[in-house]
């Protein structure tokens, strides 16, 4: 078909508008089509061809074809979609079969149809693609928090966490600031702290941020709260700086224990405050706002840090637990004998200093405290009488008293908690030279542990007093552990012990016994349970809904 003189009227869009469009009207009719906004009613362009126009923008039409003269056909097409306003398309076509012109037009129809169809679709597999990036990139983040989380000391506090947790949750969010607020506690209420860890740069201050956590902390509470373009809102107009925030609390199961603030979104694209995304388009909203994704993030991120937290505080409640145990042990051990009363807890305490000077790590040392503490349990199977008569004992008695270190190996054997401290009680009285006992070792064969027990038990027992003797002079002991090094103990531990003998000193004078409260202690426990029982003392802090 060929294109007759084609009519121009003025209120046709301008050629290139719709190409998509126009490229298939070109190619399947063989003419260029103009296509002009469909007329609202009683507004159809006044030119001669006016009743076609308005014929074809009524309902239901599928075209309009009309003789403009010998094998001339004036063609109008309506055309809708969700990609452009309702258009119509004309043009005039030379042809001498007006019956396939009309089929034609039928095709056409169908072809921008399915040409909406697939704009469509792309334009939602793009916002999948988008949905389902932005889903990784969390993802990728909540799997670094919980392999940190894996990989982390328990004996980090949550402080500590957030400081390694929030750059890379800044960077998530594309915020200016990431800012935990703690929370106290007074008997009837939860009380807002001040932040005390931020990461980024905080030019609110700490004194805004806690406003800010005061004003919005209840709403927080049911779900996060989220503010944009705060620059204009007149409630934040004292605050200079602040242009967005979310702010959600950490929940634990008794209330609140911190918050979490981010403070303004910076432009994703180049990271900074102000960039050059024109103000008003929708790009520019989506730079500089926070949105569900954030809050959804920072909520999770939250949790998350929340969880840890209880976490933690039921592995310090189990090693408190553990450790009380443990002293009850050797507080029925040394009742046995009052002039050993603390002998346990001081080689403890000497070892454990020990152990950090010869360089140990602190969750090592710890262990060796808790040997220290225990590696005379085995004594409770000792008769009395030995233990008090050390310095007249036969040989059978000795092989009797020497059996405490099996015997504590025994007792606490199969006690999961204290698996790594029983080479420390077991070997304890191992010698260097390998005349120790139960197992005759020598040299490094000697667990480290026992090694480091073995100089901090021998100091302590000659600078004490015993039934049999007087506590030996400090330079007597130092003189004994001198020349035993090399031959009862391990050299290296003992020049170690005596290099850091001033802490040693200090720490023996500065010893206090635990000794068990009194009976007004007691008095003052029982209120507080019967006041636990009656409701007294309710939690202090907003409980979520
Ligand atoms: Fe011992």
């Amino acid at each position: 078909m060929t294109a007759a003189s084609s009519e121009k009227l003025d209120t046709a869009l301008p050629t290139g508008q719709y190409p998509a469009i126009e490229a298939i009207l070109r190619e399947t009719l063989g003419v260029e089509f103009q296509l002009w906004p469909a007329p609202a009613d009683g507004d159809v362009p006044a030119h001669e061809d006016r009743e076609f126009f308005e014929r074809a923008a009524q309902p239901g039409i599928d075209h309009v074809i009309a003789r403009k003269g010998a094998d001339q056909w004036l063609v109008v097409l309506p055309l809708s979609g969700a990609s452009h306003p309702p258009l119509l398309a004309s043009a005039v076509v030379r042809t001498s079969d007006p019956d396939l012109l009309a089929r034609l037009l039928q095709q056409v129809r169908k072809q921008i149809q399915l040409q909406r169809q697939v704009q469509l679709l792309s334009g939602e597999c793009n916002q999948l693609i988008s949905q389902v990036a932005t889903d990784s990139e969390k993802l990728t983040f909540l799997h670094r928090v919980a392999e940190h989380l894996s990989l982390a000391d328990l004996s980090l506090d949550i402080n500590q966490l957030a400081q390694t947790i929030f750059p890379q949750l800044r960077e998530q969010l594309h915020a200016e600031a990431v800012v935990l607020v703690s929370a106290g506690r007074d008997r009837n209420s939860c009380l807002v702290g001040r932040p005390v860890v931020s990461e980024g740069h905080n030019r609110l201050g700490d004194r805004v941020c806690s406003r800010l956590v005061e004003q919005f902390r209840d709403a927080a509470v049911r779900q996060p709260v989220v503010h944009n373009g705060c620059q204009n809102a007149p409630e934040f107009h004292d605050i200079r700086g602040l242009r967005s925030f979310i702010l959600v609390p950490m929940l634990r199961s008794q209330g609140v224990c911190a918050w979490v603030l981010a403070i303004n979104r910076l432009c994703p694209q180049c990271d900074a405050p102000e960039c050059d995304v024109p103000a008003d388009s929708p790009r520019h909203l989506s730079c500089h706002e926070f949105g569900a994704n954030e809050a959804s993030l920072l909520q999770l991120t939250a949790a998350i840090l929340a969880a840890h937290a209880a976490n933690i505080d039921l592995f310090r409640d189990k090693e408190q637990l553990l450790l009380e145990i443990v002293r009850a042990l050797v507080n029925a051990v040394e009742a046995k004998d009052h002039y050993t009363f603390g002998h346990s807890e001081r080689v403890g305490m000497y070892a454990r200093h020990l152990g950090a000077a010869l360089g140990l790590k602190a969750k090592v040392c710890q262990r060796i405290y808790l040997a220290g503490l225990l590696h005379d349990v085995g004594k409770i199977a000792v008769h009395d009488n030995l233990l008090k008569n050390a310095n007249s004992l036969n040989d059978d008695e000795f092989v009797d008293i020497r059996r405490h270190s099996e015997e504590g190996w025994n007792i606490l054997y199969g006690l999961d908690a204290l698996d790594d401290v029983l080479v420390g009680v077991l070997h304890h009285h191992e010698r260097w030279d390998g005349r120790g006992y139960p197992d005759g070792l020598r040299e490094d064969t000697i667990p480290l542990d026992a090694r480091i027990l073995a100089v901090a038990d021998a100091y302590d027992a000659m600078t004490s007093d015993r039934p049999y003797r007087q506590a030996l002079p400090q330079a007597k002991a130092e003189e004994i552990l001198r020349r035993g090094a090399g031959v009862q103990w391990d050299p290296h531990v003992v020049a170690t012990f005596l290099r850091i003998m001033p802490d040693m000193l200090l720490m023996r004078k500065s010893y206090q016994p635990r000794r068990p409260p009194a009976r007004r202690g007691y008095a003052m426990l029982r209120g507080m349970l019967d006041g636990q029982e009656t409701g007294h003392g309710a939690p202090c802090t907003t409980n979520p809904p």
